[in-house]
């Protein structure tokens, strides 16, 4: 292990900027809110002041509002070589009224909340030097704030859970979850932007261009709306199990960084409390044995298995029973937990599983890392050791690729991935 080590920290010293870490200095040049907060969780092994800085440099893009946006964009980076660039997201143009940063450019979507949980790692890994830099003291206010925008703007059903308003937003673009809500959507002309992604990634490892133009269509309605909330008709609102979770895993960590700092850690923990019970009321989905995505638009469960319904095997205070059955699921004919590659991002037996296509299939290193840790939580530790053991194998074997075939652990998308590393330093240490 000694030599992935090495490489792993090598992939990070790549790529980092001088402020922040990009994902990828080809396919994602800017800096991205959830890639940051997994790359800060492996930088604190390497440097746990470089780390506070990834978080730091994130959270100075955060809005008025409290939302973090999803990209943090580079000035120097030229606009053509990443889609949508800053002129079509206009966050410093388009009259602020959430209250976007004038400098730097960002997006005006967010992703998963994962940033209160890396930061409590972060600090966790040198308390001294956190202590020294008043870390959490500083971080506190602008992650309270996102945990209550996200209470506060994005409880769209009204029943104590965050929704997502774009394919973005969760982290899992393509999840074959969302096709049913994305037919709904009007797709922008095609000739009226162009991506990316495929200069540098292979198609068939990548969403399709009909998915690209609802997410265009989508992005700029919310965008001519202000990114205003309350004035905007979402043709996509979900209450994702992913998303929740993560966010109530942060409340925890959020209380103890409160208690760190001798706030009060009441709120967050009252805010987790609300949102476990939310959770397990609106998203169980008993006969599946899963968590499952709920589409606001006709208020019904999307009968789709994916990774991250197994998520909530890291939110603590869950019933047995539920825990149990995930665990079923998790090791069942779906995902093959022990057998295959990590853990497929989608149902193996389902009629849209493709193991390249992004998130519909291939398996992925971050939710991998979230689910060790969810496994051990439950005392399932022979499994937390075998997927610990198989992340390593995989990010080794493929030059730290974005995601795997669950099959043949084949390396998908791009090579040199920041979390893919990041997270492979972490398990190591
Ligand atoms: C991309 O550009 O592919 C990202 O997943 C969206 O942020």
């Amino acid at each position: 292990h000694r030599s992935l080590r090495a490489a792993a920290v090598r992939v990070l010293l790549g790529n980092w900027t001088g402020n922040a870490t990009v994902p990828s200095r080809s396919l994602y040049p800017h800096q991205w809110s959830w890639d940051s907060a997994f790359i800060a969780i492996g930088l604190r092994h390497l440097s746990p002041r470089r780390a506070q800085r990834e978080l730091e440099s994130l959270l100075s893009a955060q809005w008025a509002d409290g939302r973090v946006p999803h990209i943090v964009f580079n000035p120097a980076v030229p606009c053509g070589a990443y889609f949508p660039s800053p002129d079509f997201w206009r966050s410093s143009t388009a009259g602020r009224p959430a209250g976007a940063p004038s400098t730097p450019e960002t997006s005006g979507i967010v992703q998963p909340p994962v940033h209160a949980l890396a930061a409590w790692l972060v600090h966790r890994a040198d308390p001294a030097e956190s202590g020294r830099r008043r870390f959490l003291a500083r971080l506190h206010p602008g992650l309270d704030a996102w945990h209550r925008y996200l209470t506060a703007h994005r409880d769209l059903g009204g029943r104590g859970l965050a929704a997502i308003v774009h394919p973005w937003e969760p982290g899992l673009d393509n999840s074959p979850a969302w096709d049913t809500a994305l037919r709904r959507v009007p797709p922008a002309p095609a000739g009226s932007f162009r991506r990316a992604d495929l200069d540098h990634s292979a198609a068939s490892d990548r969403p399709t261009d009909l998915d690209y133009a609802r997410y265009v269509r989508l992005a700029a309605d919310y965008r001519d709306a202000g990114y205003d909330d309350a004035r905007a008709r979402f043709a996509f609102a979900v209450e994702d199990p992913g998303f929740n979770a993560l966010l109530i895993a942060s409340e925890y960590a959020l209380a103890d960084i409160a208690e760190a700092i001798g706030a009060d850690p009441a709120p967050a923990r009252a805010r987790a409390v609300r949102r476990t019970a939310a959770l397990t009321d609106r998203l169980w989905d008993e006969e599946r044995g899963i968590f499952t995505a709920r589409d606001l638009h006709d208020d019904r469960l999307i009968p789709v298995r994916g990774v991250a319904g197994l998520l909530p095997l890291m939110v603590p205070g869950l019933p047995r029973r539920i825990t149990d059955a995930l665990l079923r699921t998790a090791a069942g004919d779906h995902f093959r937990l022990g057998e295959v590659h990590m853990v497929p991002s989608y149902d193996l037996t389902g009629p849209e599983f493709d193991p390249s296509r992004y998130w519909r299939g291939p398996s992925w290193f971050n939710t991998a890392w979230l689910i060790h840790r969810g496994l051990l939580a439950c005392g399932a530790v022979a499994e937390a050791d075998r997927l610990r053991e198989g992340i390593l194998r995989d990010a080794g074997a493929t030059g730290f690729a974005e995601y795997v075939d669950p099959h043949n652990g084949a390396g998908r998308g791009i090579r040199d991935f920041s979390w893919t590393a990041g997270l492979a330093l972490d398990l190591l240490c």
